[in-house]
């Protein structure tokens, strides 16, 4: 079966990133979530996907130049009508923590700002293992030594590459990595490379797949698994196959 990871959480209806989001993804019945984190001004682990909190946040400036208790105080679903309430960036922690409650997946990005890498990894992993949770846990980066690093530390924690161009025969450098899986942008995952690596026994997770033709396809061909914003229209579509 083709599993059904919520991009940010159900982030085609709900604030992306946000406890609400995830929670909502679990509601909808997804077998995972998706989520980026990255480091605060005082070390802390936050779960947000751009360097600047503009975009999803009412505030301004770099995720990096605040504190965890400054960045608290911002309201990630601002423009959200469909929301009552203001919903704060969440730690990793209180995602941690409530994954506990279920027995979601859940696929770690480490986003993060350059100067980050090589700080961030060791304490995510202590996070992870202090909640029991790495048998549930892939952590991903488009930066690839971070993920290395990640296996070094904790090589009982999976691991996997995301890329969205020029990796020649990615199952075999997934391999080399040590990852078990792979996450390619859906555009560069045509059928041949997605059979090669699921027979070499890499899984394929491909990022962000939304509409229903391209969803049909990774369903056709027993994709490992997919990452979509809309985890409600995947899992409907799921049931034809
Ligand atoms: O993990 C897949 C996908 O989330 C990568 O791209 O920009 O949405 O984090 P982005
Ligand atoms: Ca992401």
């Amino acid at each position: 079966m083709t599993l059904i990871f919520a991009h940010r959480g159900y982030s085609a209806k709900y604030p992306e990133n946000t406890m609400k989001a995830f929670k909502e993804a679990e509601k909808a019945g997804a077998d995972g979530i998706e989520l980026d984190v990255q480091f605060t001004k005082d070390g802390k682990i936050v779960v947000i996907h751009d360097d600047k909190v503009d975009r999803t946040t009412n505030g301004t400036g770099f995720v990096k130049d605040y504190t965890f208790d400054e960045l608290r105080k911002l309201d990630a679903g601002y423009q959200h009508k469909i929301l009552l309430k203001k919903e704060p960036i969440p730690s990793i922690k209180e995602v941690l923590e409530w994954l506990k409650t279920n027995q979601l997946q859940c696929n770690i990005e480490i986003k993060s700002s350059l100067e980050s890498y090589m700080k961030i990894e060791a304490p995510l992993i202590g996070l992870i293992r202090e909640y029991g949770l790495s048998e549930r846990i892939i952590i991903s980066s488009f930066n690839h030594y971070s993920i290395v690093y990640c296996h070094r530390i904790a090589p009982e924690i999976e691991i996997a590459p995301l890329y969205a161009e020029g990796l020649f025969m990615p199952w075999i450098y997934s391999e080399s990595i040590k990852a078990k899986g792979m996450h390619p942008n859906h555009k560069v995952a045509p059928n041949e490379i997605i059979k090669a690596a699921e027979e070499y026994g890499i899984q394929v997770r491909p990022y962000t797949v939304n509409k229903e033709k391209d969803m049909r396809r990774l369903f056709e061909i027993g994709c490992s698994a997919f990452i979509t914003d809309d985890p409600v229209k995947a899992l409907k579509m799921r049931k034809q196959y």
